[in-house]
């Protein structure tokens, strides 16, 4: 089968089709179940270069736990003070110069098309690892990974975001990435941080979509409930989040109207929108998901890095 992925950018989810993503999901499948021996020559002398202008634990720590899982190595800037940018060295520079030390590079950014600029300076492949409110594409490749592995389908399951969808990126991607699927969504944030019209404009030719105020609308409905933290980051007014903080939470009261198989997502970090006793009840998948992600890194890179990847595997 000819590999999609081969020395390919990941800057946009909505460059990704179902039958890529199902070609991406059975290699991460296919990697869980094998040996270490067979998988660390998967990217056997290949170099991954990580370059992250904003803070991250999951997305940066998976992609480097990733590419050592299938025999990589990685270099990376994680803080760009550290690095000759602050010297005055300007993006494009940094990029030129990692793109000569490097066979794929993984970046997040704070600016908006900052991951598609890489893409056009860089010979070498480049993955979007969150950009300004943009988009997370791999963010949406694990969740959707997540509820297959968690909830056994997509097609014709009933899932709820609930939280930021204004500003959240990992929304924009996990919305776009659904929109290749069957499911039913419901959005629920409060009315200042609701998906902008554009976006719903784009997605409702192809996704079934409801917009709801608050999550005992819906609680009792649904599959999944994908919960976001409110972006304080990208909020321009301090005062207006002082408002919004705490407008909505999931705790072990809504979770009693709860179907008792629903299954509770959160791309994470968590603030307050998560209650911890939540974290013990069987609904709670959230730290599952960081599991799920370093597989389905492991295989993106796998992918990207391999033309013929049956036959080396
Ligand atoms: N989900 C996610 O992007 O987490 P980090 O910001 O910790 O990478």
């Amino acid at each position: 089968m000819t590999n999609p992925f081969f020395g390919r950018d990941i800057i946009s989810i909505r460059d990704v089709d179902r039958s890529q993503f199902e070609l991406l999901f059975s290699f991460a499948n296919e990697l869980e179940s094998s040996s270490y021996s067979k998988k660390k020559d998967i990217a056997s002398g290949k170099i991954l270069g990580t370059m992250f202008f904003e803070p991250s634990t999951r997305t940066r720590l998976s992609f480097e736990a990733a590419m050592l899982s299938i025999g990589g190595g990685q270099v990376g800037v994680q803080d760009p003070k550290t690095s000759s940018i602050e010297k005055g060295e300007n993006l494009a520079d940094t990029i030129r110069t990692m793109d000569c030390y490097v066979d794929v590079l993984v970046i997040r950014h704070p600016m908006e098309g900052a991951a598609r600029f890489a893409a056009e300076i860089a010979s070498k492949p480049v993955i979007n690892a969150g950009t300004g409110s943009e988009e997370h594409p791999t963010q949406a490749m694990l969740d959707l990974y997540t509820i297959i592995k968690e909830s056994g389908a997509i097609d014709g399951m009933k899932i709820g975001i609930i939280g930021d969808l204004k500003y959240g990126r990992a929304v924009h991607s996990l919305l776009y990435a659904l929109a290749r699927y069957k499911p039913k969504v419901y959005l629920i944030s409060p009315a200042s941080l609701s998906l902008r019209k554009e976006v719903i404009r784009d997605l409702e030719p192809t996704l079934s979509l409801s917009e709801h105020g608050t999550l005992e609308d819906v609680i009792e409905e649904l599959d999944v409930l994908y919960v976001t933290r409110i972006q304080k980051e990208r909020i321009p007014d301090p005062q207006e989040y002082e408002q919004l903080r705490g407008s909505y939470v999931v705790d072990s009261k809504i979770l009693e109207k709860a179907k008792s198989n629903a299954i509770i997502l959160h791309p994470l970090p968590r603030t307050s929108e998560i209650m911890p006793e939540v974290d013990k009840t069987k609904n709670a998948r959230y730290f599952k998901q960081p599991y799920w992600g370093k597989l389905i890194r492991s295989a993106l890179l796998g992918l990207i890095l391999n033309d013929e990847i049956n036959t080396k595997f």
